[in-house]
Formats: structure tokens, C-alpha cells, sequence
């Protein structure tokens, strides 16, 4: 495939809790066709912080391969997995551009909540960005087991629990599992999905190591909804969480990051 420039020019690393790339980047393959893919410049950051060269990452919803073409370019090994045939088409065909790096990128039909063939504690870095329960029907409830079938809060952390059980699996002790997901609206009320994702994986064992506020831009449903939202006083969603965790290392002492809400202080 022809690419337009391999690597992004003037690229700025992240330094701060808030991200925003009103230009989302359009190097190597990139492009803005699948809907709901996440900009270029979110698995570049990721990747850089958390990774060395030749490292494993895992992308278990791949899309339209954004992760790949990252790792691909920054020279990381990467498995992208979709349950998605067409996914992993585009995925596949995104990977089709030369880059002198050594390591190997490769997309996977496959169902995220059953890892079988990753070995335990092999993955160096999670990159994973479901979809928003099915505000995207990515495969229009033709596809047994595509997350964005589902419009159920706790159907969907049910299938989340499970996925997060088998990333902890996979993951490394002391590395970092990031997980983008966004929140919506149901009867002009805020369903904050993002914290039952995020307390699922909690309950997971995942610790927090960061949590980032992501600016959406160019947003197909708020241009939808921006009439309603004057009409009927609520606020568009403009932002997305980016959630990045950490497996604890073994015999790790967590009561520094761990504590339980349930269980009320002892008055002095
Ligand atoms: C938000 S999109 C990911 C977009 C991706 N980050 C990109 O930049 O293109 C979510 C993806 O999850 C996939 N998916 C849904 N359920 C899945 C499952 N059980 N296992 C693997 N992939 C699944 C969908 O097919 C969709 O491609």
C-alpha cells in the first residue's frame, strides 16, 4: 500500500492528565473511515511510555488496526484481535506499508474474552478500547459475541469482567493495561459507563496508575444531538476516559494504592 509520510512530523509526547488531537494523525495508513477508531496519537503515547523496542503488545479490539500500525512503526511486536472478519481485513491491509523495524505485527479473528492461545505473562502492554455498548453496532447483532450488541449496563460488564480476567492473565506483573471508553446518555440522564468498566476491572485486581481525560473532536453523535441537548438542557459529551492500569508485581504491598469503601474507618 502507498503510504503519505511513515512518521509523524512535530509529533508532541503527552505531559499532562487532559489529551486533545483536534487533528487526528493521517501518517503511514491511518484514516479516519472505521467509525469509532481512536487517533493515532493515543497508542503512539501509550507505546512510547510504556514500552521498549520488541516488546509484546496486545490490542484485543483491534478496529481498524490503529495499534498495529503504531507498533509496526515504533518497532513492537503487536497481536490485534477482533471478532470482526472485516476488522481484521482492514487491519491486515493497514499492516501493508514498508518499515525497516525487525519486529512482527499481526491481526486475529478472535474473541477477546477467551485468550486461550496467549501464554500467562506474555504481553508487555494492553491497548483496549471496546465499544461503547452499541452506541457503534459494529456488526448489527449479525456477530454472536460483538460486545456492541449489547445495551445492557450489566450484560456488558459481565462480558467485561470476563476480558479483564483474561488481560490480567496475559499481562506481565508490574506492566500497564490502558483502556479508553466512553460514557453516555439514556432518558437525558449521564450513564457514566466508563466507572463501571473501570470498577470492574478493580475488582480484577488492576490498580490505577493513571486516568486520562480524552477531548473527543469531530464527534458524529453530537452534531446529531446538539439540538436536543439546548432543547431539553443537557450537556453533549464531549470527553472519553482513558484509563491506564497496572499489574501489581508479585508480593507487591498495594496498601499504598488499595483501599476498600465499604469498610468505614475506626472513630480515634
Ligand atoms: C471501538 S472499536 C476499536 C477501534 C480501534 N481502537 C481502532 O482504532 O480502529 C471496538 C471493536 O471491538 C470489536 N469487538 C466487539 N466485541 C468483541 C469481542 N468479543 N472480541 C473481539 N473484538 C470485539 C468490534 O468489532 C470493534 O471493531
Amino acid at each position: 500500500m502507498k503510504t503519505k509520510i511513515l512518521n509523524p512530523e512535530n509529533f508532541q509526547t503527552e505531559l499532562t492528565s487532559v489529551w486533545s488531537f483536534p487533528e487526528r494523525g493521517n501518517w503511514a495508513t491511518h484514516n479516519s473511515k472505521y467509525r469509532g477508531n481512536f487517533a493515532p496519537q493515543i497508542a503512539r503515547n501509550l507505546i512510547e511510555k510504556y514500552t521498549s523496542e520488541e516488546d509484546n503488545v496486545l490490542d484485543p479490539m483491534v478496529g481498524s488496526g490503529t495499534t498495529l500500525i503504531e507498533a509496526k512503526l515504533l518497532n513492537r511486536n503487536a497481536l490485534g484481535l477482533d471478532i470482526n472478519p472485516n476488522a481484521v481485513e482492514l487491519s491486515t491491509n493497514a499492516l501493508n506499508f514498508q518499515s525497516k523495524t525487525k519486529s512482527k505485527q499481526k491481526a486475529k479473528l478472535a474473541d477477546a474474552r477467551n485468550l486461550d492461545f496467549c501464554k500467562d505473562e506474555t504481553v508487555d502492554l494492553i491497548i483496549f478500547h471496546p465499544p461503547y455498548l452499541n452506541i457503534v453496532e459494529y456488526s448489527k447483532g449479525t456477530i454472536e459475541g460483538d460486545l456492541s450488541n449489547i445495551s445492557n449496563i450489566e450484560k456488558f460488564c459481565v462480558e467485561i469482567d470476563i476480558i479483564a480476567k483474561e488481560l490480567y492473565r496475559v499481562l506481565k506483573p508490574g506492566k500497564y493495561c490502558a483502556v479508553l471508553i466512553g460514557d453516555t446518555r439514556k432518558a437525558q440522564h449521564y450513564i457514566p459507563l466508563s466507572y463501571y468498566v473501570f470498577q470492574t476491572f478493580l475488582e480484577n485486581s488492576f490498580i490505577l496508575k493513571e486516568e486520562v481525560i480524552k477531548a473527543q473532536h469531530n464527534c458524529t453523535f453530537s452534531r446529531k444531538w446538539a439540538n436536543s441537548a439546548q432543547k431539553y438542557g443537557f450537556f453533549l459529551i464531549m470527553h472519553e476516559h482513558l484509563f491506564i492500569f497496572r499489574k501489581p508485581k508479585k508480593g507487591e504491598v498495594l496498601s499504598k494504592f488499595k483501599w476498600s469503601m465499604k469498610q468505614k474507618p475506626k472513630k480515634s
